[in-house]
């Protein structure tokens, strides 16, 4: 029965509290897939000894010295190929993905980003900038966004978001947990839809 779980490669670089929510919707019953992977930009991730103690294979992925960008694309690949992955979820995975397997996961990819995107996007934001930027704006709402991951930095389609008030008093940091608390709840939630094909992505 297991085996005919859709299998989830989750991409992290950091503290993996993201990846934390997937594993525990699996083992909740919330998310109906196997997180059959874990691969880090950095072996310094936090989120791969989240991996480690769930029991999840997990890798640090980043170009070789003499690699080509070809050869690490294809490295990858081979990877989740080998991994039989169906699906990969960014969860505060701070590099780019290979275009080629951007195209072969095509409506398959997705990201958590901590801001209502199309706002508050792009190269650069991410993290505490994220936040930062939402507060210099003078915004009076923020919140998780969950979207397709395409060829474009922080542009693919928005499958959901959720509001959060921004508060008078508000830091980075305050305003950071109050959209953290949401991601955790929006991200296993829109990975059982898409993978039941609740979207129509046409
Ligand atoms: C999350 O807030 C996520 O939305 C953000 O990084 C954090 C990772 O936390 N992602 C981005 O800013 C992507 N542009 P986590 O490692 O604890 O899941």
């Amino acid at each position: 029965m297991a085996d005919t779980l859709p299998r989830v490669a989750v991409f992290v670089s950091g503290g993996g509290s993201n990846l934390q929510s997937l594993i525990d919707a699996v083992k909740a019953g919330i998310l109906t897939a196997e997180i059959a992977l874990v691969i880090s930009s950095t072996k310094k991730a936090f989120g791969l000894q989240r991996a480690e103690k769930a029991g999840i294979p997990g890798r640090t992925m980043r170009p070789g010295r003499d690699e080509s960008p070809e050869e690490y694309e294809a490295r990858m690949l081979a990877l989740l190929d080998e991994h039989k992955i169906d699906y990969i979820a960014l969860a505060g995975y701070l590099k780019l993905l290979p275009l080629g397997v951007v195209r072969k996961y095509r409506h398959r990819i997705t990201n958590i980003h901590p801001a209502l995107l199309p706002k508050f996007g792009g190269q650069g934001m991410y993290g505490h900038h994220v936040h930062e930027a939402v507060l210099a704006a003078g915004e009076k709402e923020s919140g998780p966004t969950v979207h397709l991951v395409d060829e474009i930095y922080d542009h693919g389609r928005i499958l959901e978001q959720i509001r959060v008030p921004v508060k008078p008093d508000d830091t980075p940091d305050s305003l950071a947990a109050r959209v953290l608390e949401k991601e955790h709840r929006l991200y296993p939630r829109v990975l059982q839809k898409l993978i039941k094909g609740e979207y129509d992505l046409d």
